[in-house]
C-alpha cells in the first residue's frame, strides 16, 4: 500500500504563507478544506457507546489484548481496533481522507508526533482537557509533541528514539570491546566482523531508507549526527551546509561502498528488523519496539543497543512516537476520552513497555530498577529522547517530509549529488517556511 498524499513528483512544494508561533515557523496555507485557524471550540466530549481506535498495524501483538481488557470492563462502550498499514505516510493519508469526508468511522486516532499541528490546524481533532492527563509526570519533549498553539490536542501514548542495534556475539568474537560511537568506527568494526566465518554473507548496516517518513527520520538523524540541522532553532531551513552534506554523504557513501546493502534502500522498520533477526546485518538503526521482538527471535541473547553513532561523536536521534487524539467527526466522545485515559495511563504504558518494549511517556518508568533489569538501555533511551531532535512542527508537514524524501532519495539513488540535493531541498523548504 504505497499511495501517498502530498507526494510531489516535481520539486514544487505547495507551501506559501507562514505564521511564527512560539519560535517555530508554522505554515498557514491550508491545503485541503481546513480552516487553518487552529482555534477549535471547546468540545464537550459527550456520548457513550461503541467507538473505534485507529492506528498503524500492531507489529507487537499487544494492542488487541489491551483493548480486550477495556472491552471486558466496558461491555457497552466496546472499542473496535482498525489497523492501518505500517507505513506512516499511508496511515496519514487514510486518516486525512476520513477527516476530509467528515466520516465518523474513526474515533480515536493514533497520531504520529509529527502530525499534531496539521491535524489540529485543520480542526480534524478536538482540543483535549489538559487536566485529564498527568502531563507533569511525562517527559517534557514528549508532551510538546502533543501541543499546538499552547493547547493539548492529543495525549502522549508512546515515545520513540532511534537506537543502534548490534550483535554482541560477533563484536566480541572479532575482539571489539564495545559498540561504535562514530560512523568510521562502525565501518571498521564491520570490516573486522566480516572476516569471521560466522559472518559469511552478512552486511554491515541498515536503517529505513525507503521513500517514506522513515527516510525523513534517517536523513535528519544523519544530518544532525554530523553537526548539521534541517531547520535551525527558529524553524528556518538550514540544510544547505557542509555539516548537512557530511551527514547525507554518510548515507550515500555507505550505499555506494556496500556498508548499507543495496536492498536496504527499500527497507522500512519491519524489513530491517527481519534482516537483523535473521542474521543478515551486524548493525541496525531501529526504534525500541524491535528489542522485545528480537528477544523472541533466533538472535535472542546475542544483541544489544547503544546510542546512534555520528560523525565525530555519538549521534542524535529524531524524536518519534505516537499520541492519541479524538477525531472531530466522531460520536461517543465521552467514551473516547475515557479510553484514551486508559491507554495512556502509567499502568498501561508500563505494560506496553514490559511486553513490547515501547518507550513510555512517563519519566519515572525509565528509572525503575526492575524495568532496567529487563531493558538495560532505558536510562540511555531516556537521555536520547530528552535530547532528540524534533522534526519540523509545521501545519504543512506533508509537504516538508515529501521534499525531504524526494531529495534524500535522489541522492541515495545517484540521480543527484548530495550537494545538489541539499541545495534543492533548502529551496523547497524555504517555500514552506518563508515569511
Ligand atoms: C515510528 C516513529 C514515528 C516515525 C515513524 C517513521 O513509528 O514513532 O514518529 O514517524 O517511525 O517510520
Amino acid at each position: 500500500m504505497k499511495t501517498k498524499t502530498s507526494k510531489t513528483t516535481t520539486r514544487a512544494v505547495q507551501c506559501s504563507a507562514v505564521l511564527a508561533v512560539g519560535g517555530l515557523l508554522i505554515t498557514a496555507c491550508g491545503s485541503s478544506g481546513g480552516s487553518g485557524s487552529g482555534q477549535s471550540a471547546t468540545t464537550s466530549f459527550e456520548g457513550r457507546g461503541p467507538i473505534t481506535y485507529v492506528a498503524g498495524k500492531d507489529t507487537t501483538g499487544t494492542v488487541q489484548p489491551t483493548i480486550d481488557r477495556w472491552n471486558t470492563l466496558h461491555p457497552k462502550e466496546k472499542v473496535t481496533f482498525i489497523q492501518l498499514p505500517t507505513d506512516a505516510d499511508a496511515q496519514r493519508q487514510q486518516m486525512i481522507q476520513n477527516a476530509e469526508t467528515k466520516s465518523d468511522a474513526y474515533t480515536v486516532l493514533s497520531l504520529d508526533v509529527v502530525w499534531t499541528s496539521e491535524f489540529a490546524a485543520h480542526q480534524w481533532i478536538d482540543k483535549l482537557p489538559e487536566q485529564r492527563f498527568p502531563l507533569s509526570r511525562m517527559l517534557k519533549p514528549v508532551v510538546e509533541t502533543a501541543k499546538y498553539r499552547g493547547g493539548l490536542y492529543a495525549a502522549p501514548a508512546s515515545s520513540d528514539g532511534g537506537m543502534l542495534y548490534y550483535r554482541t556475539d560477533l563484536l566480541k568474537k572479532a575482539g571489539i570491546g564495545g559498540p561504535p560511537t562514530t560512523w568510521a568506527q562502525m565501518k571498521a568494526d564491520c570490516a573486522k566482523v566480516k572476516k569471521l566465518p560466522e559472518a559469511k554473507g552478512m552486511s554491515c548496516y541498515a536503517g529505513q531508507l525507503q521513500k517514506y517518513e522513515g527516510l525523513t527520520v534517517n536523513f535528519s538523524e544523519a544530518v544532525n549526527s554530523a553537526g548539521g540541522t534541517v531547520t535551525d532553532a527558529n524553524g528556518r531551513p538550514d540544510v544547505d551546509t557542509p555539516a548537512a552534506k557530511n551527514g547525507l554523504d554518510f548515507l550515500v557513501g555507505s550505499v555506494k561502498d556496500g556498508t548499507i546493502p543495496k536492498e536496504a534502500i527499500t527497507y522500512q522498520e519491519e524489513d530491517g528488523r527481519q534482516a537483523f533477526q535473521s542474521g543478515k546485518l551486524v548493525f541496525l538503526r531501529n526504534w525500541p519496539y524491535a528489542y522485545a521482538l528480537a528477544a523472541k527471535s533466533g538472535i535472542a541473547g546475542t544483541y544489544a543497543v547503544a546510542p546512534l553513532p555520528g560523525l565525530d561523536a555519538p549521534g542524535s536521534s529524531s524524536l518519534g512516537g505516537h499520541n492519541m487524539a479524538v477525531s472531530s467527526y466522531a460520536r461517543n466522545k465521552a467514551t473516547a476520552l475515557d479510553f484514551i485515559t486508559f491507554m495512556t495511563s502509567q499502568d498501561t504504558t508500563a505494560t506496553f513497555l514490559k511486553d513490547a518494549s515501547l518507550a513510555p511517556p512517563y519519566a519515572s518508568l525509565y528509572d525503575d530498577p526492575r524495568l532496567i533489569k529487563q531493558y538495560p538501555y532505558l536510562p540511555v533511551l531516556k537521555q536520547s529522547i530528552l535530547h532528540a531532535v524534533p522534526r519540523p512542527r509545521v501545519v504543512q508537514y506533508g509537504d516538508v517530509t515529501s521534499a525531504v524524501q524526494q531529495e534524500a532519495y535522489a541522492a541515495l539513488t545517484g540521480t543527484k549529488t548530495s550537494a545538489q540535493a541539499l541545495k534543492d531541498l533548502q529551496q523547497d523548504l524555504q517555500k514552506c517556511t518563508a515569511q
